[in-house]
């Protein structure tokens, strides 16, 4: 929730009489979150939502059901998501490859277009586009997106992705089991966005215009809508297109944040990943790795070292999702892995990476990092596309590199 918007016509005063031009009365909906308490949004639909003639099952494998591996020994990890191959639309082409009960973290690579449109009752989501462009179209309007935007739908609000077919489109996907929102610390009392935090609320941009029925770009009736609650999906049919809005207002609605936009922070010596946080959900933050200046103190013969720590975050599990630049801290990860360190046991720079970064001036790494406070599990896809000898990568020739053993389910 990030400020309040407003997009084609709402009356001046809710629950009041609202008509058409062509003096039919529209119909209010509230779309409400913590009950009656939370951040809120009115929309005014030509058609009632609830005019839905069928209701049928769906599943689609690997993102709804997907299946958990079944052991998951403590050992650092890296999902080669260059690896998965998929095709289909938005929903057919995602696949679910780390779960807690907090949130879900997929991959979607669609190579089709959807006619259907989705909607998400478990949890908010919020989208990183690893490459292409092209719009979400949501009931709240049409959001174009571009490489390395965060794109942010809140839970309840269906939408479909339109990728532009000329380019590859890849993205990660957080879902969010209660919420994602911008962290209480970017925030004043008043809920805007302080003065110190990392982006201001102009970096944030939500749906252009409404979104209108085009027959050659939505097809004709019936028009489904996929509903995911409770890891289940189904499948609401409706004889009319159920998204042609007269306006909304309010706070609830989908926005992109670019990563490029975010100002990073540096420090005389090494600050911790959290100076990076940007999105924060139950339980699990997102931070943002952008290009920047390291840390610079040089005095008295002391140098900062801005390759990070050898560290043990005791409390969270840690991925980090490589985008683009130079990872200087990591050996044989590529764009688009994504290396998980869990609580348990240290993780740090891989050796001579440390030394190495000392009297560096900038980094051009470019990566999101998501740390959760419960153990991230791993699904059977997401073993199918692992690096097996990546938790060895490390040992030192003196720490038994020549004779390596390691126990991989
Ligand atoms: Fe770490």
């Amino acid at each position: 929730m990030i400020h309040r918007m407003q997009i084609g016509k709402v009356p001046p005063k809710p629950h009041t009489t609202f008509y058409d031009e062509n003096k039919k009365l529209l119909m209010e909906h509230c779309l409400t979150r913590e009950g009656f308490e939370g951040a809120f949004s009115i929309m005014y639909y030509r058609t009632p939502p609830t005019d839905e003639n069928a209701v049928e099952k769906l599943a689609v494998p690997g993102f709804c059901p997907f299946e958990p591996l079944a052991e998951q020994p403590l050992y650092r990890r890296h999902i080669k998501t260059f690896d998965l191959k998929v095709k289909g639309d938005f929903l057919d082409a995602r696949r679910v490859l780390l779960f807690n009960s907090d949130v879900q973290i997929s991959m979607v690579k669609p190579t089709e277009r959807s006619t259907r449109f989705f909607s998400n009752g478990d949890g908010d989501e919020l989208y990183f586009v690893h490459k292409g462009k092209g719009r979400f179209e949501t009931l709240l309007g049409v959001l174009p997106f571009r490489e390395h935007d965060y794109v942010y739908v809140p839970r309840g609000i269906p939408y479909r992705v339109v990728a532009d077919p000329a380019v590859p489109c890849e993205m990660m996907v957080f879902e969010g089991s209660q919420f994602i929102d911008i962290p209480k610390e970017w925030r004043n009392r008043t809920g805007q966005i302080t003065m110190y935090a990392p982006y201001t609320h102009r970096d944030f941009h939500g749906p252009e215009r409404l979104l209108t029925y085009d027959a050659a770009e939505h097809g004709k009736a019936p028009f489904k809508l996929v509903v995911k609650r409770e890891n289940v999906l189904t499948v609401h049919i409706f004889q009319h297109f159920p998204y042609d809005l007269a306006g909304w207002e309010g706070f609830v609605f989908p926005f992109t944040f670019n990563i490029h936009d975010y100002h990073p922070k540096t420090s005389t010596v090494h600050l911790p990943p959290t100076i990076h946080l940007t999105f924060a959900g139950n339980n699990f933050i997102v931070c943002s790795f952008v290009p920047r200046k390291v840390d610079y103190l040089d005095r008295d013969g002391m140098k900062s070292i801005p390759c990070p720590y050898g560290h043990a975050s005791v409390h969270m599990d840690e991925i980090l999702f490589y985008v683009d630049g130079n990872f200087t801290s990591r050996r044989g990860i590529l764009p688009a892995s994504i290396s998980l360190h869990p609580s348990g046991i240290p993780h740090g720079p891989h050796p001579g990476t440390y030394e190495k970064s000392i009297g560096t001036e900038k980094t051009s790494e470019l990566a999101v990092m998501c740390d959760t406070y419960k153990q991230l599990h791993l699904t059977k896809i997401a073993h199918e596309i692992e690096d097996k000898d990546y938790h060895l990568t490390w040992v030192s020739k003196e720490g038994g590199a020549e004779n390596p053993v390691t126990y991989i389910p």
